[in-house]
C-alpha cells in the first residue's frame, strides 16, 4: 500500500503548533508498519540550509492555479527513512513564517494542485492521498473533479484529517474560480454558509474524513465545537473517524533529552528531583523540593482556557502553598496579565514568554503538575508530554484531554479531571492534585502510572492503517 501524506508542516523541517509533530512522527510509525508512506510539504523559506544541502533536485513542472500556470521544482529528500518531497516555489513560499499571508488561498491552492500534478513524474502512484486541515483540503475536491477518470491517477483515495476546526480557509466566492480554479458548478461543493470554505471542500470529497480524538469526533458535530460546520458534518457522520495521535517517544525522552539537567525514566525517578531544583534555580523560584510546582506549557490564546486561570490564579497563589512556571506567547491580555502576576508574586510564579522548546523540556521534567484547562482541544500533545515527563496532567474533559486523561479519584487514573469550563471547577481540580501531592507515598504510584502510559504512535498507526484498508477494499 503506498500513502502520500500532504501537510503544510512538519518537524524537523519547519512546524508552528502539533500538526507540525504529528507530521513528524506518522510518517514513519507508518513506514515502520511496513506501508509505504513519502510526504510531500512546500519549500518555505524558513527551511534551514542544511536540510537543503541534502535535498535532492528531481525536475521542474508548471502547475495550473486558475488561469495562471506557476512554476513548481520538486526536491526529494530522505529523513528518519521517510521519502519527503518539498516543492518550490519561491514566490509564493520564499516568505517570512509559514501562514498568515494576504495570499493564503492562492498559496495553498497551488500547494494542493502540485501535490496532484507532481504524481507522473515522482515514480510514486500513491494508494491513498493523506491530507491535513485545510491547507491541503482542496486535494480531495481537485482529484474528484479534475483527475479521478485521468489516466494515471486511477483509484486513489482521499483521506481528510482534521486538527482543529477553527482554521478552516473560509474566503469570498470570488476565490471559486479566480483562484481556485473551480467552475460555478463545483459551488455547492465548497460553499458553506455564504463563503468558499476549503474545509468543507475536503470533507464534502474526501473518502474518509478523521479527526484526532475519538471524543474531539463526536464534539465537532455540535455546534458549540463545530465553528458553523456541524451540520455538514452530521451529514456525513458516516465517514467521521476519530483516531487519537501517537506523539514521537524517542525525541521526547526523560531518559536521554539533552535539554534536562538529569535523566530519570519510569523505573528510575530520582533525575526528577533534580530536574525541579534546576528549574525553579532557572527560574528564580524558591528551590524547595516539597512545594508543589505547576507547569503551563501553551500558547497564551482563549481557547486554552486562559481566562479561567485569569479568574482564579490570584486565588490560588494566595491561599495555597505551590508554585507556577508559565512558558508561552500569545494574546496580549494574557502575557501582560501573567508577567503581572510574576512581578507581585515573584516567589510563586515565574513567566517566560516566548517559544522556547528546550524549557519547555524542561518545565515537563522538573514540573509536579501540568495544567491544560482548555475549552476545546482536538487532542493536544503536551499532556502526552508531561505525562511521559512524569509532570501530572490537570485537564478539562474535552477532545483528547478526554481520551487520553483519566481522573485518579478512584485510584486507577493518571491524572486530575473537571468536567464543566468553569474557573471554580477548575480551582478545586488544582486543590484536589495539591491534596494528592502531599501524600508522598499515594503521589509516587500516581506519578509512576502516569509516566508508565503508552502514547507511542502504535495503535493510532494501527488505526490508520485500517481505515486505509477498507477505503481500498470498498
Ligand atoms: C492541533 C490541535 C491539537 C492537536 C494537534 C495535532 O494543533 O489544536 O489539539 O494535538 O493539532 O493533531
Amino acid at each position: 500500500m503506498k500513502v502520500l501524506f500532504a501537510v503544510s508542516e512538519a518537524k524537523p523541517f519547519i512546524a508552528s503548533g502539533g500538526l507540525g509533530d504529528v507530521a513528524g512522527s506518522l510518517p514513519a510509525a507508518l513506514r515502520k508498519r511496513l506501508i509505504g508512506c513519502r510526504m510531500v510539504l512546500p519549500l518555505y523559506e524558513g527551511i534551514s540550509q542544511k536540510f537543503r544541502d541534502e535535498m535532492t533536485f528531481l525536475t521542474h513542472i508548471t502547475v495550473p492555479v486558475s488561469w495562471r500556470r506557476q512554476y513548481c521544482g520538486i526536491f526529494e529528500l530522505k529523513y528518519n527513512g521517510v521519502i519527503c518531497y518539498f516543492l518550490d516555489n519561491q514566490y509564493y513560499f520564499k516568505r517570512q513564517g509559514i501562514y498568515g499571508h494576504y495570499d493564503d488561498a492562492e498559496r495553498f491552492a497551488f500547494f494542493s494542485r502540485a501535490v496532484l500534478e507532481i504524481i507522473p513524474y515522482i515514480d510514486f502512484k500513491p494508494d491513498i492521498i493523506h491530507c491535513n486541515d485545510w491547507q491541503t483540503s482542496l486535494i480531495p475536491a481537485y482529484y474528484s473533479r479534475f483527475y479521478a477518470g485521468r489516466e494515471g491517477f486511477e483509484n486513489i483515495k482521499t483521506v481528510l484529517t482534521i486538527h482543529n476546526i477553527q482554521y478552516q480557509g473560509k474566503y469570498g466566492h470570488e476565490v471559486l474560480g479566480d483562484v481556485a480554479g473551480f467552475g460555478e458548478e463545483d459551488y455547492s461543493l465548497l460553499e458553506n454558509d455564504g463563503c468558499v470554505n476549503f474545509m468543507k471542500g475536503g470533507i464534502e470529497c474526501a473518502n474518509a474524513v478523521t479527526t484526532v480524538s475519538p471524543t474531539y469526533a463526536q464534539e465537532i458535530m455540535d455546534p458549540w465545537y463545530a465553528y458553523g460546520l456541524d451540520s455538514i458534518l452530521n451529514e456525513r457522520r458516516w465517514k467521521l473517524h476519530g483516531i487519537l495521535n501517537g506523539i514521537d517517544t524517542v525525541a521526547n525522552d526523560p531518559a536521554a533529552d539533552p535539554a534536562l539537567p538529569a535523566h530519570f525514566s519510569a523505573e528510575d525517578q530520582a533525575g526528577k528531583a533534580v530536574c525541579k531544583a534546576q528549574l525553579q534555580q532557572e527560574l528564580g523560584l524558591p528551590v524547595r523540593a516539597d512545594v508543589p510546582l505547576i507547569g503551563m506549557v501553551s500558547r497564551l490564546v482563549s481557547h486554552k482556557g486562559f481566562d479561567l486561570v485569569q479568574c482564579v490564579l490570584e486565588e490560588l497563589l494566595c491561599t495555597e502553598d505551590v508554585q507556577v512556571a508559565v512558558l508561552g506567547s500569545g494574546e496580549w491580555q494574557y502575557e501582560t496579565f501573567f508577567s503581572e502576576m510574576a512581578a507581585k508574586y515573584p516567589d510563586k510564579i515565574a513567566v517566560r514568554l516566548g517559544f522556547i522548546p528546550a524549557l519547555a523540556s524542561r518545565i515537563y521534567g522538573g514540573s509536579d503538575l501540568f495544567l491544560m484547562p482548555s475549552k476545546s482541544e482536538p487532542c493536544g500533545l503536551s499532556q502526552m508530554f508531561a505525562l511521559r515527563y512524569g509532570s501530572v496532567p490537570i485537564v478539562r474533559a474535552t477532545g483528547g484531554l478526554r481520551d487520553s486523561v483519566q481522573d485518579s479519584g478512584d485510584n486507577k487514573g493518571n491524572g486530575f479531571v473537571f468536567e464543566d469550563y468553569n474557573a471554580h471547577e477548575m480551582l478545586h481540580a488544582i486543590r484536589r492534585a495539591i491534596g494528592g501531592y502531599a501524600d508522598k507515598e499515594g503521589w509516587a504510584v500516581l506519578r509512576t502510572r502516569a509516566m508508565e502510559c503508552d502514547f507511542s504512535w502504535g495503535r493510532s498507526a494501527n488505526e490508520y492503517i485500517r481505515l486505509y484498508k477498507q477505503l481500498l477494499k470498498g
